[in-house]
């Protein structure tokens, strides 16, 4: 998208109104070596979001068999009148993961006079497009960019006036196991503070086929955006990962409730990174992520658990996906 070298992009990244606490490339070597070091190989998955990834990612959401991004959107369609009743007038919306910031426009168009919008992701690039975008449809509305991992350590700006509304659409909540999930929340309500609210998207149980479809789909974007790491391993760090040589897998632990994706090496081979080799064994499996599922009643106990009180939970007809709007308790 931008054709300039990281370094310069970054140098930019200020005059974009973009505020940047997100990865350096150090940190993804870092875990690349520590993630291919040990017994079980895995990468964590929010090195997934890169530029190109990002844009997979939003392929992804228009692909035929991934139902979550069009199955929350019509739910969020369907009651954004009664999400806005609720949440009430002037509130400032802080979205956690914004990506393109496609959703969060119902919310700024049902919302009584929202006083800012916060965006956070880990795309920097992603995140200052998107921000402009809604900077030029919204005139008067404060935008703040922020380019962080949200679940570390961060003072979160305050850009308007009056109580916060938290968005996390997506079940990118699922990425996490469910104590984290728990604690994840947990942090949040006291980032967020009394009287706000959290409004999250949460994928359900649901059928294998379907599953395994959506994060399997038949045209490959899964599977390049999966691959993406490995690609990007080779763009940022000069590593030589035969991309042919790995396929990608999402299989559904229906115990668990969680798909589980690996890239499989199809051969014993070995890849260099920043300098150091690994080996896989033919067969062998590196984890790139986990999308867990949530029965609706699991996810209301784990809300409770973390410090909310649940005001409404919408569904669609299917009941594929749920938004659940939580109150944070006093
Ligand atoms: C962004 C974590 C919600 O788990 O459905 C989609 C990521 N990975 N297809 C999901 C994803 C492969 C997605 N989340």
């Amino acid at each position: 998208m931008f054709d300039v070298a990281p370094s310069a992009y970054r140098a930019l990244l200020g005059a974009l109104d973009l505020t940047d606490l997100g990865p350096r490339p150090d940190d993804f070597r870092a875990a690349v070596w520590a993630g291919l070091s040990g017994a079980r190989k895995a990468i964590p998955c929010r090195f997934l979001y890169d530029e190109r990834g990002s844009q997979l990612f939003d392929l992804i959401c228009d692909l035929p068999e991934y139902y979550p991004t069009r199955t929350e959107t019509g739910i969020l369609a369907r009651h954004a009148g009664e999400i806005a009743r609720a949440a009430g007038p002037d509130v400032q919306l802080v979205e956690l993961g914004s990506g393109a910031s496609v959703k969060v426009r119902l919310l700024l168009d049902a919302l009584e006079r929202p006083s800012a919008y916060v965006a956070i992701d880990i795309s920097a690039e992603h995140l200052a497009a998107a921000a402009a975008r809604i900077r030029a449809d919204y005139p008067g509305l404060a935008v703040q960019a922020v380019c962080a991992d949200y679940a570390e350590a961060f003072d979160l700006p305050e850009p308007g006036a009056g109580r916060r509304l938290a968005f996390y659409p997506g079940s990118t909540i699922g990425n996490m196991p469910p104590v984290e999930a728990r604690d994840f929340m947990a942090l949040w309500a006291r980032r967020l503070g009394p009287g706000s609210q959290m409004l999250v998207g949460v994928d359900l149980r649901k059928d294998r086929a379907v599953l395994e479809r959506a994060y399997d789909d038949s045209r490959g974007v899964t599977a390049a955006f999966s691959l993406n790491l490995l690609a990007r391993a080779n763009r940022e760090l000069g590593a030589d990962f035969d991309l042919d040589a790995f396929r990608h897998e999402a299989r559904y632990d229906e115990r668990r409730g969680r798909v589980e994706i690996h890239l499989r090496s199809l051969r014993d081979q070995t890849a260099s990174v920043g300098g150091r080799v690994f080996a896989f064994r033919d067969g062998e499996r590196i984890h790139v992520e986990d999308s867990w599922k949530y029965d609706l009643d699991d996810f209301r106990r784990l809300a409770t658990a973390a410090g909310y009180r649940t005001r409404r939970v919408w569904t669609d007809p299917a009941d594929l996906f749920s938004v659940h709007l939580l109150d944070v308790a006093e």
